[in-house]
């Protein structure tokens, strides 16, 4: 079983009963609960950001589990995202073109912020008109048709697969033809890092991914904020400072230590994660095909993942979660449309009889028909960074015609923008903001742009 070293430092630490005089300010006394191990970078504890001890020793573990250089983020996938578009830039910066990142639609709000901050422009892969905003059918020809298209080659083609309705991209596919243009495949995987343990991996690096992002808190036994950013394929000669420093860049310079120990005992646990999936997913596929024979619609290929589209079945996805949260039954999402529950084999067998005998209870209604949208392409009328950096103010939806929006709007989760910062709200994403529920935005102030 591999070694959990920095568990290891901690818990000797934590029994020597040492005095403490150094931060945190709650010395290890007990207020809510694990203070004990909730430690700094005494002597011993290594640096996160320039590590040569256990923190060192357990990213090798990491490393070695996911066939790849792995390193170690406590804040979230959010700062993986930025560190790796920060380094996809910086291979390919020159100081006289603005770069540009061909990115599909779907984007977390994340990779907006790393756009305002990185200051780059953003060349779009729109969703299809059997898609919605959150998640796109994204294929290998229109990766390809974006890149013809694109009027300088972007420094890199970002993803995001799984995506939060459970799509994932064919991403063999997709880097076959980012390569060929040598242009470098960055995934936001934040949904997928138990992919890698599958009896055949879908995990992003193996499939030719150049740099990716895990959240193992959202499908690992991982305290929340626990991550990984992955680094291979054309970024395999990065040195593990580059990474470190790109990282830092973002980064606090007080890493939670508890998170630390997460991810490093997490460790031991992805040995035996094939085994635990292997054991789990027959019960899963049998109780996606048993919803699917009852009448519900099933979206996505992700194997943990199950969503619903509820229209079919007479609800919106918003009832259908409030009538299961009555039961003791919490999803993940739910709007207008889905309802998406994430299981790990940290749910058991009863969790998902639970789960099966609640949905089947609910009572099939005459199918909804959700209104159908059209989406034009919004114009970007000023940079994101100078969008997200102007004076702005918060105006009530109905007012925000013609104006351009400041700051991104996302109900979270799952936090994918409708428009873009820097983009001119027009009436079809009005009536996108209102049938998702949102009702104000932030816009540029128009004495300030006009
Ligand atoms: C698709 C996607 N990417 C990135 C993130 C950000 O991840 P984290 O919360 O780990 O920072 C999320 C969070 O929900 C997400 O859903």
């Amino acid at each position: 079983m591999m070694d959990t070293p920095i568990c290891d430092f901690v818990k000797t630490y934590s029994e020597s009963r040492n005095i403490r005089l150094h931060m945190p300010g709650h010395k290890g006394v007990p207020v809510l609960g694990p203070e004990d191990r909730d430690i700094t970078e005494i002597d011993g504890a290594d640096n996160l950001y320039a590590p040569d001890g256990i923190i060192k020793a357990s990213e090798n573990n990491a490393s070695a589990l996911f066939g790849c250089r792995t390193y170690y983020s406590t804040e979230g996938s959010s700062l993986c995202i930025r560190a790796m578009l920060c380094l996809a830039l910086g291979a390919k910066c020159s100081a006289s073109i603005r770069p540009v990142v061909l990115a599909a639609r779907n984007a977390h709000k994340t990779f907006i912020t790393a756009a305002a901050l990185l200051d780059f422009d953003v060349h779009w892969i729109y969703p299809g008109a059997q898609d919605s905003y959150h998640s796109i059918t994204l294929t290998p020809a229109m990766v390809e048709q974006g890149l013809q298209s694109s009027a300088i080659l972007p420094s890199a083609v970002y993803i995001t697969s799984p995506d939060y309705l459970g799509k994932i991209a064919d991403i063999r596919a997709i880097a076959e033809v980012c390569h060929r243009y040598d242009v470098p495949l960055l995934i936001d995987n934040a949904h997928g890092a138990y992919l890698r343990f599958l009896p055949e991996s879908l995990h992003p690096m193996d499939l030719g991914a150049d740099m990716c992002c895990d959240s193992a808190h959202k499908t690992l036994p991982v305290l929340t904020g626990g991550a990984y950013l992955h680094v291979g394929g054309r970024f395999a000669g990065l040195g593990a400072q580059a990474v470190k420093n790109a990282l830092s860049l973002f980064g606090s310079t007080s890493p939670s230590y508890l998170i630390l120990q997460s991810l490093d005992l997490a460790n031991p646990y992805m040995e035996t994660l094939p085994d635990r999936l292997s054991a789990m997913l027959p019960d899963i596929y049998s109780l996606k095909s048993e919803l699917s024979s009852h009448g519900f619609t099933l979206c996505g290929q992700e194997p943990l993942k199950l969503t619903l589209s509820m229209a079919g079945y007479g609800y919106t996805g918003d009832e259908a979660a409030d009538i299961l949260r009555s039961q003791g039954i919490v999803c993940e999402f739910h709007d207008r449309d889905f309802l998406v529950f994430m299981l790990t084999p940290q749910n058991d067998t009863a969790d998902l009889e639970a789960l099966k005998k609640a949905l089947l209870s609910l009572p099939k209604k005459e199918k909804r028909v959700p209104p159908t949208f059209s989406f034009s392409a919004p114009k970007q009328a000023i940079s994101i960074r100078e969008a997200y950096f102007q004076p702005s103010e918060e105006l009530p939806v109905s007012k925000c015609a013609g104006r351009i929006l400041a700051l991104p709007n996302v109900g979270c989760p799952p936090a994918v923008p409708i428009v873009m910062c820097g983009e001119l709200i027009d009436d079809d994403a009005i009536r996108l903001f209102h049938y998702y529920n949102m009702e104000f935005c932030t816009v540029v102030r128009e004495s300030d742009y006009s």
